[in-house]
């Protein structure tokens, strides 16, 4: 078979590994040839793509981004998209199944593709870790790792100058990197989109940690939003120096803190840095389980299906599956956390 992999939506650590263990594997058991499409599925209804021998995946799994690139192109969108001409441009290139890599809105045309005929596989992927029907996502434990060490640096900070540090982190819809990075660095409040928690009760926690002699750490999830919210945040900011603030919820958090309790207060935003570079071990083996898997279950014609992992193994999903809810972080791990605030 003539397979062609896209990998959409945003770049994660672990997606050059999913590629080389889908070529290895597809080259070594079942003499398969693999194409990459460029930028996602903009390669794909653009009919462009490159040739993926297994000499251009050699000892890619250690590089961060993704070889083939990205975008979050819709493929049902532009003269060129849509289940028909999409079909067309793959009987042009003669490929015969596609190996999409992506999160919800990726599963999700997936799907739609492959309920019109087409023949396609799946691979979830997402720092945030929030898509369902899988207990892990390849590059969440490499952002938790990113998260930790920079909230670990913030830490000496807050201890020489006697300032609460608060780090902002990536999760729209989840709090899981907010969840272990803090857990990891041992954060005195962690604040994520699942639980909604009054300002007052942050600056509780930082006041706590503040007696004890501490320097106050808070990490906060992008997507977080406090109880009491106040859209006058944003205007009131100016930090010790007479800069404005930014407006983001970490800036929103540290100024808040700081009105509340009079300790000096920071925030920085890791952002994309927590996408960036090399995978880990985890990720690295994760993701190219995924990728053979994802050759697997091309092989047995099993379209419409994303390969998933449970516990330790790597099994096989509908599509729908993942797509059914966002994984959230359940009650009783925020319930956890939560014993060690303050
Ligand atoms: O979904 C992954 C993610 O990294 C989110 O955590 C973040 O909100 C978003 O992507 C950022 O997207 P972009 O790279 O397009 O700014």
């Amino acid at each position: 078979m003539r397979i062609g992999i896209l990998t959409s939506g945003g770049d994660c650590p672990g997606l050059n590994a999913v590629i080389r263990g889908a070529v290895l594997n597809g080259i070594k058991t079942y003499d398969h040839e693999f194409v990459g499409f460029q930028d996602g599925w903009r390669g794909v209804v653009e009919g462009d793509v490159v040739d993926l021998p297994r000499q251009r995946v050699r000892g890619i799994s250690k590089q961060g981004g993704t070889i083939i690139g990205t975008s979050r192109t819709n493929p049902f969108e532009g003269e060129l998209g849509g289940p028909q001409n999409i079909t067309a441009t793959l009987e042009r290139l003669g490929i015969d199944a596609v190996i999409a890599v992506g999160g919800e809105g990726t599963l999700a045309a997936a799907k739609r593709l492959t309920d019109a005929g087409l023949k396609i596989v799946g691979v979830p992927k997402t720092i945030d870790n929030d898509l369902d029907a899988t207990d892990y996502t390849f590059g969440f434990d490499t952002a938790v790792q990113i998260a930790t060490e920079a909230i670990d640096r913030l830490r000496t900070t807050g201890e020489s100058h006697h300032r609460c540090m608060v780090a902002e982190v990536m999760g729209r819809h989840v709090g899981w990197i907010a969840l272990h990075s803090g857990m990891a660095a041992g954060a005195h409040a962690i604040l994520m989109p699942e639980q909604s928690v009054p300002m007052e009760q942050v600056a509780q926690w930082v006041r706590e940690a503040h007696e004890r002699g501490r320097a106050p750490l808070v990490v906060v999830a992008e997507g977080w939003v406090p109880q009491d919210t106040d859209e006058a945040y944003s205007d009131r900011g100016l930090d010790s120096f007479g800069r404005p603030r930014l407006g983001g919820i970490g800036d929103r958090v540290a100024l808040g803190i700081e009105e509340a309790t009079g300790i000096e207060s920071r925030a920085t935003v890791l952002g994309h840095i927590q996408r960036g570079g090399v995978p880990t071990a985890y990720d690295r083996v994760l993701a190219t389980r995924l990728g053979m898997a994802s050759v697997d279950a091309v092989s047995d014609h099993a379209w419409g299906n994303m390969v998933a992992l449970r516990g330790t193994n790597i099994y096989r999903v509908p599509f729908q599956a993942a797509l059914n809810n966002l994984k959230r972080v359940p009650q009783h791990r925020y319930d956890e956390a939560a014993i060690l605030f303050g």
